[in-house]
């Protein structure tokens, strides 16, 4: 029996459990199926779609609970044979791990016929199901509840410089939610930090239309220019997008690069074109790609020699603390401190909400820059509102505490969403790994994940997912005015669907991709 060697390998080491010695994927499957199926019936899982890595752990986690399970001759001899019908069934669907352009014309069209029936079952199960928006899912949801308990008729409004939490107010927010915020904007002083109501996104609305209105520290507004261009890194998020479109803004193009947007191009638009006024970047765990800009980006933006002097950078960090993984996370620089020692204190207007951490549209939101443009924006403040929900940002700074309390509660959100993206992930790698019909990032953190179609296929996957019942992001959506030059780009949102939904529409996803590519490839 050639998966059992006396050489011991590391799950054998730390288990006493027999291992196979080519700790293969399938191997390590059909033997951990094969025990929790003869150990706990309901705890039967579809693990097809874990990494070999996360399998090994799985399996040590797994024998740590039940016990070594001691496996009869019988036994292993039929976990072989199994192992054995599964490497067949491969050789004999070799045909579709083949690169699809390396297929001729009549390997193609028996791929499509085949294509074609599996989209048929699919739609006729008709699903309902949606990939679409970076929503938290259920469960993230129901995890938060106990934030309710936090305030009660009994409980001190007061705030912790005595102010009442109930009347009008502290303008700049309570300084308890100041701290928090600057916290989890990487250690920016409180001082620079306002904290508002529900939605990051709705500052930055505000930031704009004061700009077109009124300029931007005493210059000319953007209403009285003939030309005002924003740079929008893509693919990007279609909300930043929409808000430069509905001013007129005229939006150019940046591509991205897993460091963040091309600076070079960058760096060429800002310093030579007046009319630039700003730039969108959400600059940790990108939307949709999941990336986040280099100590190197991040310092070429802080140096940036704009020649507009009301440019400024738009630095959406919506994901600050949204890792994944605890061990493995992306780190981001601190921009304002970089600009402030770059020399240019007022370049940045930051922006961040913890409607990814509480409740999406009732956390509350924050903006953060110099002390001369938050000067200027508490002007315009006073005139719009005699206060925000400090309620609201009572209830948060004690139900979170601190930042240790925000952290812990991420690593909770991590918990649930890490399988999510795992699954999504597994699913791509084991459909389309190897069929060059797509490519996708791994990100570590954020809501998303970028799939790249071949050139001119998003918009019929997304259709083709859309007539079976999976709803995915309009293919355009991330790129400036909806469109997308290459027509690749689609946005994958795991979070929302719960683990079995979304392993439906992931598998639904991959059908879709294969068949728009068969049928692009036919037509070429
Ligand atoms: C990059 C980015 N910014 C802002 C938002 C919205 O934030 P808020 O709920 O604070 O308006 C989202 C939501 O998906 C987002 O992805």
């Amino acid at each position: 029996m050639t998966m059992l060697n006396s050489d011991k390998n590391p799950v054998e080491k730390s288990t006493g459990f027999f291992a196979p010695t080519e700790a293969t994927l399938c191997d390590l499957q059909v033997v951990l199926l094969y025990t929790m199926n003869r150990k706990r019936k309901d705890s039967q899982k579809k693990l097809s779609h874990l990494h070999t890595c996360e399998m090994e752990k799985f399996i040590v986690e797994y024998l740590a609970v039940y016990d070594c399970i001691q496996l009869s001759r019988k036994e292993l001899d039929t976990i072989y044979i199994r192992r054995l019908q599964i490497h067949r069934l491969r050789e004999r669907n070799g045909v579709t791990m083949k690169a699809y352009r390396e297929m001729n014309r009549e390997e193609l069209l028996s791929l499509k016929e085949e294509l074609d029936k599996q989209f048929a079952d699919a739609k006729g199960k008709g699903l309902k199901l949606d990939m679409s928006r970076g929503k938290p899912g259920l469960e993230q949801l129901d995890m938060t509840m106990d934030i309710m308990d936090v305030l009660d008729s009994k409980t001190d409004m007061r705030n912790e410089e005595g102010a009442d939490t109930r009347n009008y107010g502290l303008m700049t927010g309570i300084s308890e939610a100041r701290h928090l915020m600057s916290d989890m904007m990487g250690g920016i002083p409180a001082e620079n930090v306002i904290v508002y109501g529900n939605s990051s996104l709705s500052i930055m609305y505000d930031t704009i239309s004061r700009c077109v209105t009124h300029g931007v520290m005493g210059s000319t507004p953007w209403c009285k220019l003939d030309h005002v261009k924003f740079l929008c890194p893509a693919p990007g998020y279609d909300r930043h997008f929409a808000i430069t479109e509905l001013f007129g803004i005229e939006m150019i193009t940046i591509p991205m690069t897993p460091a963040g947007p091309d600076m070079d191009l960058v760096e060429k638009y800002v310093s030579e074109d007046p009319a630039v006024k700003g730039i969108w970047c959400v600059p940790k765990y990108s939307n949709p790609q999941g990336y986040t800009y280099s100590d190197e980006t991040v310092r070429r933006f802080a140096a940036l020699k704009p020649a507009a002097k009301d440019f400024r950078i738009y630095w959406d960090n919506a994901y600050s603390i949204h890792d994944l993984y605890d061990d493995n996370k992306d780190e981001l620089l601190e921009i304002l401190s970089e600009c402030e020692k770059a020399g240019n204190p007022d370049m940045v207007y930051e922006f961040s909400s913890l409607s990814k951490v509480t409740f999406s549209g009732a956390g509350i939101a924050a903006f953060a820059s110099s002390k001369a443009n938050v000067e200027e924006t508490k002007k315009f403040m006073s005139i719009m509102t005699i206060g925000y929900d400090k309620i609201n940002q009572l209830r948060h700074v004690r139900y979170f505490k601190n930042a240790e309390g925000l952290k812990a509660h991420m690593q909770k959100h991590a918990a649930i969403l890490r399988p999510k993206f795992e699954a999504v992930l597994g699913i791509l790698d084991k459909e389309l790994g190897g069929l060059g019909i797509g490519e996708w990032t791994k990100p570590l953190g954020g809501y998303f994940i970028s799939f790249e179609a071949m050139e001119g296929c998003a918009k019929a996957i997304v259709a083709k997912c859309r007539e079976a019942g999976v709803v995915m992001t309009g293919a355009g959506a991330t790129f400036p005015y909806g469109k997308d030059p290459k027509d690749s780009n689609i946005r994958i949102a795991p979070t929302f669907p719960n683990a079995q939904e979304l392993e439906a529409a992931a598998e639904l996803f991959v059908l879709c991709v294969k068949l728009v590519s068969v049928e692009k490839l036919l037509a070429a």
